[in-house]
């Protein structure tokens, strides 16, 4: 026995919480036509890993997302998806959906819900409806650098 306070993480469950969240955010994702053309891999394994890896640390578990991922730095990794509002709330109705499976205490599920919707406001980087905008390619945008406008030669 220790006297330390338990985590938030501990608290809800540990590891087993955080995948069962996760994997069942990702059963919404993989069903969903607006968020599913976004993610750039194929397979969505190393994706759920490295989003169960970053709640994980953020609610007091291990650090092994920073450890293998280096500081979150979540706005710009989003930079290159079309992040609307129809976007956010898809993640959040998936999100919904996957924290009401794990059936938390009344607070818990609140702490963790204010958290995500906060955390999805923030991640909103365009008011354009998908489509339009440089970021509409999501799998192109997400595999390499994108070229600077000031690259393109200049028109005749
Ligand atoms: C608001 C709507 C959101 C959309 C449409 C979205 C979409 C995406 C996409 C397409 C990726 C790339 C998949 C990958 O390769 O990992 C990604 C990565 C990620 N997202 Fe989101 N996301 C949203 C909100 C959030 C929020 C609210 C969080 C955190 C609470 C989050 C955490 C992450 C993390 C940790 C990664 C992996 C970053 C990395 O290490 O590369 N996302 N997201």
């Amino acid at each position: 026995m220790t006297d330390a306070p338990l985590s938030f993480y501990d608290e809800i469950g540990g590891h087993d919480a955080f995948v069962r969240l996760v994997d069942s955010f990702y059963r919404g994702v993989a069903q969903d036509d607006v968020l599913r053309p976004m993610y750039p891999e194929e397979d969505l394994g190393p994706a759920k890993e490295r989003l169960t890896g970053f709640l994980e640390q953020y609610w007091g578990g291990p650090t092994t997302y920073s450890e293998q991922r280096g500081h979150p730095r979540l706005r710009m990794r989003h930079a290159p998806f079309h992040v609307n509002p129809d976007a956010r709330d898809r993640w959040l109705a998936h999100m919904r959906a996957a924290v009401d499976e794990l059936q938390l205490s009344p607070l818990h599920e609140a702490t963790l819900w204010d958290y995500l919707q906060r955390a999805a406001h923030a991640m909103v980087n365009t008011f354009e409806p998908t489509g339009i905008g440089p970021a509409s390619g999501g799998r192109e945008a997400g595999s390499g650098p994108s070229l600077p406008h000031t690259a393109l030669p200049p028109s005749p």
